[in-house]
């Protein structure tokens, strides 16, 4: 149909002059700082010409302080939907070139509504964050505003994955959105993350500390956790959230997508029959038995710079998601500590929710000893990991390669608490503490009266080690399903994905579990 009366013209024009945000100067200013704008992020984001936007036309009602001088279409945030990989999926990208991104109602509006769409329709929700927080002017409708959010976030959490992009300034309870998110990246040099800036800061602590220091993404990477991946810029930020897409599922009742691959199921791997040092002190690099094992060698690595000692992140076996959970031997021994297990209990609780089989790569010494972490609740964080991996229902499958001693090795996914398919190495080590301790206490008197101590404890050290350091008397049990050559590892992991295709186990009814916090 012709355009008559004119209504082209009329809608381009708003069209183009929504598509300017806070217009040509602010857009410079934008990419003088080497961020690209909310639109040019959803082009990288999303598949080639995928994307739908919805309100497009919302301005705010504001009167107070002029601002009904200033009424920019979209109101600073443009919000829509569009595909990932052929996917459906919801986004925000926050425009810092109007209001510097700030949050008012109708910017807060905007985001409730795709977040209902998504949940309605079963589809993940992405939030590219870079925003000056709550709108200063529009006062406590931008507190609600905020506060509407984090209550769909909440009722969102384990129905749809949720996932934040921090790609700018993100202060205040602003961050508490994306904290509620199930992943967030940061971008390295431009955004930052905090309660409360440098300058109160200063005030309250008399701490003198810059914005990168504070809550830059080195800063949340490293130290808080709070970020879970971080990025070189704004494009690689957007590429390695696609990536992640090729493991998780759209929503709680689906599985993860297959990933085809040419990388053999039976391929054997002979380099981890030699990986682990005979001396049960000397380290290895546990990066390496998961790389030899998933399908490519591919391995998305979630916290990858926050304790270290655990490792977890996503890969494929045979096609299928895998969630995986494992040990650093390279990191104090691969102990066990506050910040371990606070890291992986997320992590397997978010493959729980959202159907990824865990899989864990076990070398543990245990639970790391001392004041600092007893201080500090390492009983109650503690209690987080094994909590959820006792609550987690997906298939899972344990492989201990090496040390599996004390509470750890009830907490790492053991047969005792649901563990579908236990492995062991032939180096496997599995007792209540390695032979040196053990041998201090249980002979402490025979020791103590003997005429030559050394080589009695030599004597009843290689004793103990003789019966536990190995992983036949758990198998006698039952507890180790079979002990298989590390170079079979591949095939047996994925002809246990296989079989446990179909598992369904529920958990008693109730309202909810009270996770320790
Ligand atoms: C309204 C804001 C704004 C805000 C920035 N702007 N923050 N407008 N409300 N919160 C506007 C500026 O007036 C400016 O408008 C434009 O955005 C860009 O800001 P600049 O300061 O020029 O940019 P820059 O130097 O890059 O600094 C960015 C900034 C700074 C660090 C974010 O603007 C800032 O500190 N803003 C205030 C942050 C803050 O305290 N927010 C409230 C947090 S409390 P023009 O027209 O010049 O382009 C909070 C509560 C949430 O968020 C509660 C939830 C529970």
């Amino acid at each position: 149909m012709s355009d008559t009366n004119g209504f082209k013209a009329d809608l381009d024009a708003r069209r183009a002059e929504a598509r300017l945000g806070g217009g040509e100067a602010r857009i410079a200013r934008q990419h003088d700082k080497g961020k690209l704008t909310a639109r040019e992020r959803l082009d990288v984001l999303l598949d080639d010409g995928s994307f739908e936007e919805i309100g497009m036309f919302v301005r705010h009602q504001c009167h107070d302080f002029s601002l009904d001088q200033n009424r920019p279409y979209g109101d600073g945030v443009v919000t829509g939907y569009g595909t990932i990989h052929g996917r459906l999926v919801y986004v925000f990208s926050q425009d810092f070139t109007v209001f510097g991104g700030s949050l008012g109602l109708a910017h807060a509006e905007k985001i409730v509504k795709i977040m209902k769409l998504a949940m309605e329709n079963g589809a993940p929700v992405i939030g590219l964050n870079d925003s000056g927080g709550a709108r200063i002017q529009e006062g406590v409708v931008s507190l609600g505003g905020y506060a509407d959010i984090f209550l769909l976030n909440t009722l969102a959490s384990g129905v749809v994955p949720q996932i934040s992009a921090v790609m700018g300034p993100c202060a205040g309870g602003a961050v508490y959105s994306p904290a509620i998110t199930d992943f967030i990246f940061m971008v390295q040099g431009t955004s930052y993350m905090f309660v409360t800036g440098p300058d109160v800061v200063k005030t309250v602590t008399q701490e003198d500390v810059t914005h990168e220091e504070l809550g830059g993404a080195s800063t949340h990477a490293s130290k808080s956790g709070v970020a879970h991946v971080t990025c070189g810029n704004d494009v690689d930020c957007l590429l390695r959230i696609r990536d992640l897409f090729d493991f998780i599922p759209q929503n709680c009742e689906e599985p993860p997508p297959r990933q085809p691959t040419d990388d053999p199921a039976d391929r054997a791997e002979a380099a981890l029959d030699t990986l682990v040092p005979e001396n049960p002190n000397k380290p290895y690099d546990m990066h390496d038995v998961i790389r030899h094992v998933v399908d490519d060698g591919r391995f998305f690595e979630i916290h990858r710079d926050y304790a270290e000692n655990l490792i977890v992140g996503f890969a494929h076996l045979g096609g299928r998601s895998v969630g995986i959970v494992a040990n650093q031997p390279s990191v104090l021994a691969g102990v066990l500590d506050i910040k371990a297990s606070i890291k992986g209990a997320r992590f397997v609780r978010f493959c729980d929710a959202f159907n990824v089989p865990l899989i864990v790569f076990e070398d543990v010494p245990g639970f790391l000893p001392g004041t600092d972490q007893e201080w500090r609740g390492i009983i109650k964080h503690g209690a987080k990991l094994l909590y959820a991996f006792c609550e987690a229902t997906v298939p899972k499958m344990t492989v201990i390669t090496r040390k599996a001693y004390g509470g750890a090795y009830d907490v790492m996914n053991s047969k005792h608490i649901r563990g579908d398919l236990n492995f062991a190495w032939p180096t496997a080590e599995i007792a209540v503490m390695g032979p040196k301790g053990a041998v201090e206490i249980i002979y402490r008197k025979q020791l103590a009266g003997a005429e030559d101590p050394d080589a009695l404890k030599t004597e009843f050290t290689d004793q103990y080690r003789h019966k536990f350091a190995n992983p036949y008397v758990a198998a006698e049990y039952g507890y180790i399903d079979d002990v298989i050559e590390p170079s079979q590892t591949r095939r047996k992991l994925i002809r246990g994905l296989e079989m446990l295709e179909n598992k369904v186990v529920n958990n008693p009814r109730r309202k909810h579990g009270n996770i320790p916090l």
